[in-house]
């Protein structure tokens, strides 16, 4: 599975879902690689801040014709997941030309929706050289014990693009895993937030092998 991790939206937790993504698919015994498509190179930088090797490769490739360099690196490993860049801009295309899976994370937030309308128009061009690409919205930082989680899939309803039952919800532990180089996979294997990054983790899989649009 190569899985891009997309929306031109700033800070919505593209990193945040990449690294842990990469991380559930290695903890079921996976190789992975992650590919830091953002020339802000976020991902390369929690692997910089952090003590020991990750449980998974990390390499920068923000360059425009990466769908052409990734097959190659795939060759040797089971899943590659790339954190896209925070613009519509050729890094995005190329990262979109070069997945089989795309996950669009989305804040409960009205700002939100109506900025995943060109992520969408962008998934639905790709779609004409893509036909079997599989793109799901996330919801990301919801609010525990808050309706704004269910408001916004409401929302969201709007767009052809399903979104996956798991939410990531707004926890701490994600926030400082970023600056420490760690997963919450690591820092509380049986926390909520690991139950989440699984959970989302096996949703993905399961929609990526069903196969279905
Ligand atoms: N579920 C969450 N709970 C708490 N903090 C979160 C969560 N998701 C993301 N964050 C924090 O929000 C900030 C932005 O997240 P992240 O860097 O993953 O977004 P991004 O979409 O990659 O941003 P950019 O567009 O700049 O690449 C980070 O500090 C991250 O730790
Ligand atoms: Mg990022």
């Amino acid at each position: 599975m190569i899985t891009a991790v997309l929306n031109q939206k700033g800070g919505v937790g593209k990193t945040t879902i990449a690294l842990h993504l990469a991380a559930a698919l290695a903890a079921r015994g996976a190789k992975v690689m992650l590919v830091d498509a953002d020339p802000q190179g976020s991902a390369l930088d929690w692997a910089a801040a952090r003590e020991g090797e990750p449980p998974f490769a990390v390499i920068g490739l923000p360059r425009p014709n990466l769908h052409r360099e990734i097959p190659r690196h795939a060759e040797t490993y089971d899943h590659v997941v790339i954190d896209g860049p925070p613009r519509v801009n050729e890094l995005a295309r190329s990262a979109l030309l070069a997945a089989d899976t795309v996950v669009v994370p989305v804040q409960p937030s009205p700002y939100d929706v109506w900025a995943a309308r060109e992520i969408v128009a962008l998934l639905r061009e790709a779609h004409v050289f893509k036909e079997r690409q599989i793109a799901r919205f996330v919801v990301n930082r919801k609010i525990v014990n808050t309706a704004i989680g269910r408001d916004v899939v409401e929302a969201l309803a709007e767009f052809e693009l399903p979104v996956l039952p798991t939410a990531l919800c707004q926890r701490v532990a994600f926030a400082e895993c970023a600056a420490q180089g760690r997963t919450v996979l690591e820092v509380d294997p049986q926390g909520p937030a690991a139950r989440e990054v699984r959970a989302l983790c096996e949703e993905l899989l399961a929609a990526s092998a069903g196969g279905q649009a």
